[in-house]
């Protein structure tokens, strides 16, 4: 390869930023998105990134049970150009009802944005989205949104984060008041305050007009006393007692930058987008079975994260996303698929934008593109060069929360069966378990989100034409038993608890509660138990 073709796949890869937004569902992940894209130029009016009643996404009938509900369960990814940047949003499902597409997304960001209601603090989706972030050490910047709304003390939501998530914060701008008496917020580094002002809601412009220095008279005049003298104190609480700014520990992960604004009104939105850009990474290195693969001198490298099927019911199509991760990707080229052990050319390869998808011919480290997936993709899947060949870690399965006895309804049509739960478990939708004793004889099926039953039941119904009946199972924890050879039948006093095991045997237990999982762990010396698998 030429030095300057080299040189150029590096700029590229360096302008890469790819990132994750969680939250819990209407703390205002998609109006923020809408705005970081308004700001990019993606998209011209506000409301047209998710239009949760009327999405334009290519539609599969499966995907008719998240209209019917008004919902998204699929997640898209969002690429837009800011000042120099090239970024790529990896957008997760908000629904209560999400799925382990939902934890697999994480698995191809490189940082996460955490978006967090003002007047809620913490909730409990972003607890179980965070914890990934958390086992893989990306930064985690934190939005706390709806100022213009009442909002919790600043200080008892910087706590909550902290006694709650685990990790430490530091504000880099702090609010001045809330809600109706929401009058802007200090900036800590440039110790400029931006005034609040409510714009149009569909505006990319941003509602802070007017910026004091925190010292200046005009300031204090049109705050009034009481919240001049109270954003004094506070700045003096906070350089006295918060965290300082710490690239390094932002980088591993250990502290949230914080930031106050109104995704709605636009307000703070654009500083925020700014300073993020600057304290996060481009595209890093990747842990392979060969060690750490770097992006920018490796050719092309990526691994696939997540399989969206039937879009197109007639030809059981399938969509494999894959994050690449090294190098640049050339639609012309042959690549090599490790896990099949196979040359191949990737099919229409897409990016898949806010509103539509577009085919490409290249693309950069960072990005995620979707391929054509013939049935030979599964998630955590390598594709590399034929002259390279390695393989990138597998992607943790996630523990399930429910769980459904699988009863066929026609005993003839058990070969249909069979492959439309091992389809769907290879998509990663559900996870399929069988009774520790009885085998195959009882299947088990596993989800986060309880809509994941639905889908299952329509799509084996519709797809492989397997009438089936779920019956609920009373248990929400799922343990991996880290010792693979035990034999669950020796296990002392299990209470609540039922054995199961995977499709390739590895021993399970699902536990009615947390009590029952620990009486376990207390009667049975020496046992392990895990929360995710690496199998
Ligand atoms: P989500 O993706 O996290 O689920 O949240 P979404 O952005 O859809 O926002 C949820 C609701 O909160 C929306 O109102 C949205 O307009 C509102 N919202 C988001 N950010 C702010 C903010 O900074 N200030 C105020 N006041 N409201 C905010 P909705 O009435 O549920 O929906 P819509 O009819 O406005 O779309």
């Amino acid at each position: 390869m030429s030095e300057d073709l080299n040189k150029n796949i590096a700029s590229e890869i360096k302008k890469r930023r790819t990132f994750a937004i969680i939250s819990h569902p209407d703390a205002g992940k998609t109006t923020l998105t809408e705005k970081f894209l308004l700001y990019g130029g993606a998209i011209n009016t506000a409301g047209s990134v998710k239009g949760k009643a009327n999405s334009k996404y290519a539609v599969s009938d499966w995907m008719e049970i998240e209209k019917e509900r008004g919902i998204s369960v699929t997640s898209s990814v969002l690429q837009f150009n800011y000042d120099g940047y090239c970024i790529n949003i990896l957008d997760t499902p908000g629904h209560q009802d999400f799925s382990e597409d939902t934890y697999r997304t994480l698995m191809a960001a490189d940082s996460a944005v955490m978006v967090i209601d003002a007047s809620k603090g913490v909730e409990a989706q972003t607890i179980k989205l965070f914890k990934v972030c958390v086992m893989r050490h990306i930064p985690i910047f934190t939005f706390i949104n709806k100022m213009d709304l009442e909002a919790r003390d600043p200080f008892e939501l910087l706590d909550d984060i902290e006694s709650v998530l685990g990790i430490r914060t530091c504000p880099i701008n702090w609010p001045i008041g809330s809600g109706k008496r929401f009058k802007g917020v200090y900036d800590r580094f440039s110790k400029q305050v931006s005034m609040f002002k409510a714009v149009s809601v569909g505006g990319a412009k941003s509602a802070a007009e007017t910026d004091y220095a925190v010292e200046d008279e005009a300031l204090k005049a049109e705050i009034g006393d009481e919240l001049y003298n109270q954003l004094l104190d506070e700045i003096e609480l906070l350089d006295g007692a918060s965290d300082e700014l710490n690239q390094e520990l932002v980088d591993k992960g250990e502290l949230s930058p914080v930031f106050f604004g109104s995704a709605l009104t636009t307000f703070g939105v654009e500083t925020f987008l700014e300073h993020f850009l600057k304290m996060t990474q481009s595209p890093l290195a990747r842990m392979s079975d060969e060690g750490l693969i770097d992006p920018a001198t490796e050719p092309f490298s990526g691994f696939i994260f997540k399989i969206q099927a039937n879009m197109n019911k007639a030809h059981h199509d399938r969509i494999a996303f894959m994050r690449i991760c090294s190098g640049k990707f050339d639609a012309t080229k042959e690549v090599f698929h490790m896990q099949g052990g196979k040359k191949m050319r990737l099919s229409q390869p897409q990016q898949i934008m806010a509103q539509d998808r577009k085919v490409i011919d290249e693309a950069y480290a960072g990005d995620v593109i979707g391929v054509f997936d013939p049935g030979v993709f599964s998630i955590g899947d390598t594709l590399c060069m034929p002259a390279h060949k390695f393989k990138y870690e597998g992607i943790p399965t996630f523990a399930p929360e429910h769980f459904c006895r699988v009863v066929q309804l026609d005993s003839m049509k058990r070969k249909q069966f069979n492959k439309g739960v091992t389809q769907l478990a290879q998509e990663g939708a559900i996870q399929i378990f069988q009774d520790y004793t009885l085998g195959l004889s009882e299947i088990i099926v596993g989800v986060v989100g309880v809509l994941q039953f639905d889908v299952l039941k329509y799509r084996l119904e519709n797809e492989y034409g397997c009438d089936i009946r779920l019956e609920p199972l009373p248990y929400n924890y799922i343990r991996w038993v880290k010792d693979k050879t035990i034999d669950l039948n020796k296990l002392k006093r299990i209470t609540d608890c039922k054995k199961v095991k995977d499709m390739r045997d590895n021993p399970l237990l699902l536990f009615a509660n947390e009590w029952s999982i620990r009486l376990m762990l207390e009667n049975n010396e020496g046992l392990e138990l895990e929360e995710f698998s690496r199998d």
